[in-house]
């Protein structure tokens, strides 16, 4: 079967070379992909939103599914499109993408259905929000309702903060339309763990566990960002974690979407944070984490392909997931100034190095060919990752490899994978 992966990132990078190997593949297209994507995939200058032209591409080019990776292509209803013209497609319609797509909607969701999370409110009036912070308790978090690429949220530590923070997204409109609307919610602490699953509307199956570092800087300080790096498993989702997701959390989500009559299919990324009173959902999306997949399709066994397929098929009962009992860690090179600004177009020397070497991989997230050399071309360049027998070896193998590539204003955290020695 011929497969189309949409997108061009990391994780995209980390899903074609997983479905490269499996039996079920014969070819495989990526839309718009990078330069690394070209190594499994033959690239194709199609943006991810033109939804249109991606359809009839896959209608000439016989394609048997198509993988969508990214958020904005779901939310904005491409699996709708490929449906409606009968093409096979992974991934959530519009009206279940809504759960990483509306903040709010999400909140409701779990509101109504008593699946744990922060206490909260919604506001789609900036003088209601401001008033609300009058008494609110601090810290606070602010949320632009929409998609605003891992950016939206603000954490706010005193009431003038707050209100900075209420015009930024509701009045100064810096998120555009997705803050239209705001969930402002309680502040909770504790491990953030990321859970990604496969659902096929009614069964959920979970992967292994990952954590990512969404802060620029070393010590998670500076700005947030897509993420700087991830490792998997999470030593802090313990059994007696996962139990309790699976009882109070995932099941009761798939089941809640089924109810509401937004039946969901593809790939839930549960976000929990581990309070001192249990796990709560921090957010929802509606594909896989990027830099999340990239650690955890790596200590995947099973065939991706086949679940995907078992997916929209409706039959992933029938199937278990099954992951190397290794580790692995992702760490991040990205351009010195993400994400604000930075400069793109620098040639990247090493990538050779990674070559024939077992459980080492520099998936390209911002790349490009320019003259035939691959240059940068993104804040998030490469998420080089390495597997290990144990976090703190498959940690050292990432660190090392870091080494292996060089480009002007390579910039990475350098304590990625650090609360691993807590643990
Ligand atoms: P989100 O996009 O909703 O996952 O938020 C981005 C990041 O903000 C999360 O990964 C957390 O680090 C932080 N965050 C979001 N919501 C909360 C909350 N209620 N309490 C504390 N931190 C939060
Ligand atoms: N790494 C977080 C995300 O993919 O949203």
């Amino acid at each position: 079967m011929n497969v189309l992966i949409v997108g061009g990132g990391g994780r995209e990078n980390a899903i074609a070379w997983k479905a490269a190997q499996s039996p079920r593949v014969d070819k495989l297209y990526c839309a718009p992909g990078n330069a690394g994507i070209a190594e499994y995939a033959e690239c194709v200058d199609i943006g991810a939103m033109e939804f249109e032209k991606l359809a009839s591409f896959a209608k000439e080019k016989e394609i048997g599914l198509t993988i969508v990776g990214m958020d904005d292509p779901l939310v904005g209803g491409i699996v709708d499109v490929f449906e409606r013209e009968g093409l096979r497609v992974f991934g959530p319609r519009k009206n279940a993408a809504i759960l990483e797509g509306s903040k709010a909607f999400s909140k409701d969701l779990m509101k109504k259905y008593h699946i744990p999370t922060a206490a909260y409110e919604n506001f789609d009036d900036p003088k209601a929000a401001l008033e609300y912070l009058k008494t609110a308790k601090y810290p606070i978090v602010l949320k632009a309702d929409g998609l605003a690429l891992g950016k939206g949220v603000l954490i706010c530590n005193t009431p003038e903060e707050a209100r900075d923070g209420v015009r930024t997204i509701m009045e100064d409109k810096q998120f555009g339309d997705a803050g239209n609307r705001m969930v402002i919610e309680e502040f909770m602490t504790g491990r953030e763990v990321s859970v990604l699953s496969f659902v096929d509307g009614r069964t959920i199956r979970t992967m292994t566990s990952a954590q990512d570092h969404k802060r620029a800087k070393d010590g998670d300080q500076g700005l947030n960002t897509g993420g700087m790096g991830t490792f998997s498993p999470s030593p802090f989702y313990t059994k007696e974690v996962d139990d309790f997701c699976q009882k109070y959390i995932y099941q009761p989500t798939v089941d809640a979407m089924a109810a509401e009559g937004r039946t969901f299919v593809g790939i839930i990324f549960f976000g929990l944070m581990l309070t001192a009173d249990g796990p709560r959902v921090l957010e929802y999306n509606a594909r896989f984490g990027d830099p999340e997949a990239q650690v955890v399709l790596p200590r995947m066994k099973t065939d991706m392909i086949e679940i995907m397929e078992a997916c929209i098929d409706g039959k992933l009962a029938d199937y278990e997931l099954e992951f190397d009992d290794n580790a692995a860690v992702c760490v991040v090179l990205a351009s010195d100034g993400y994400p604000v600004s930075y400069q793109k177009g620098y040639e990247i020397r090493g990538l050779e190095r990674f070559q024939g070497r077992k459980g080492f991989y520099a998936f390209h997230a911002g790349t490009a060919f320019r003259d035939g050399k691959v240059v940068t071309n993104g804040g998030r360049v490469l998420g080089v990752t390495a597997t290990g027998a144990n976090l703190k070896e498959a940690r050292a193998n990432a660190y090392q490899a870091t080494e292996w590539v060089e480009f002007d204003n390579k910039y990475m955290r350098r304590d990625i994978g650090k609360a691993i020695d807590e643990a």
